[in-house]
């Protein structure tokens, strides 16, 4: 009797010490889109944290920052992936198919912040196509095509990054209207798949990671040095701080499914649909 009690208690306690694991041991981590930005950031953080990190890129040969980093850390792998390429996203998952993957960080997307800003009543329609197939249809291949990689792991999360701007409650101006229809889209999409692969246990979160201040514009001596929407972000406080990356990988660390229904900002707190 109370050797099948110890047993008992020694179960418990190593399930209890295996559930805590699962959300504090370094596991095996796929960033999209990690040449440069959040992406980048999100690697170096990853593999500070000695997590296995596999970076995937458009064009590696480029990429010379995260070419840098997996100089620097034996623990990166540089792997191309375009995600509006199916038939690069099949090779890859095909690649890795023995492979558990922790997290899938479906940051790689188009932002047209950056780039090729889109105003209505001058919609260039080629454009939008391409942002709507990046930034949606091109996230949900990627997270199926992954789907059994992420559920045969500990931590069984896909994580996308969504924006701020695709919240549709908090539309307050005409502003990027491709940008934020694609991640008003991908909200839908990823909140629908998590829905549909709850059961396997794999947890799909979007979350908004605000314009992060990866190049440490904020402490730069002379702002006037910076690019002109650079000197407005600083001049008006806009930038999310560098470590918002590390918050959201404790946030990710931290989901559970309660939380596919919930639009996390970087920050933790939750935004309106
Ligand atoms: N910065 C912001 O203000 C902000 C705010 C809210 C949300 N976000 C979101 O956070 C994520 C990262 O943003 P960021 O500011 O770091 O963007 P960024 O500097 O413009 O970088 C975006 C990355 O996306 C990748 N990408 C573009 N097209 C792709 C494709 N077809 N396939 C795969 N990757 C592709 C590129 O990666 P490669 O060149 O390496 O392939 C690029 O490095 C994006 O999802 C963005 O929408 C950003």
């Amino acid at each position: 009797m109370t050797k099948s009690l110890n047993t008992v208690l020694f179960v418990a306690a190593s399930m209890f010490l295996t559930g805590i694991a699962n959300h504090a041991v370094a596991g095996t981590v796929l960033v999209t889109g990690s040449s440069q930005g959040h992406g980048l950031a999100f690697i170096n953080d990853y593999a500070e944290r000695d997590w296995t990190v596999i970076a995937t890129t458009r064009t590696p040969s480029k990429a010379d920052q995260l070419q840098a980093l997996a100089e620097k850390f034996s623990n990166v792998v540089v792997e191309e992936l375009d995600v509006t390429d199916f038939a690069e996203v099949d090779a890859l998952a095909e690649k890795y198919a023995d492979t558990p993957i922790d997290v899938l960080n479906l940051n790689g997307a188009i932002n047209t912040f950056r780039v090729g800003r889109n105003t209505h009543g001058e919609t260039d329609y080629a454009w939008l196509e391409q942002v709507l197939r990046t930034n949606i249809i091109g996230q949900l291949y990627v997270a199926e095509a992954f789907l059994e990689h992420v559920a045969a792991s500990d931590q069984k999360t896909i994580a996308a990054m969504s924006a701020v701007g695709g919240s549709i409650t908090n539309v307050r101006s005409s502003m990027a209207p491709s940008y934020r229809a694609s991640k008003a889209g991908l909200n839908m999409l990823m909140r629908t798949y998590g829905e549909a692969v709850k059961d396997r246990g794999v947890i799909v979160a979007v979350i908004a990671p605000g314009t992060i201040d990866t190049e440490n514009f904020m402490a730069v001596e002379d702002p006037s040095t910076l690019s002109e929407r650079d000197q407005r972000m600083v001049a008006a406080n806009a930038y999310a701080p560098r470590h918002a990356i590390g918050a959201m990988i404790d946030l990710i660390d931290g989901l559970t499914l309660d939380d596919i229904g919930t639009f996390h900002k970087w920050d933790g707190t939750t935004l309106p649909w």
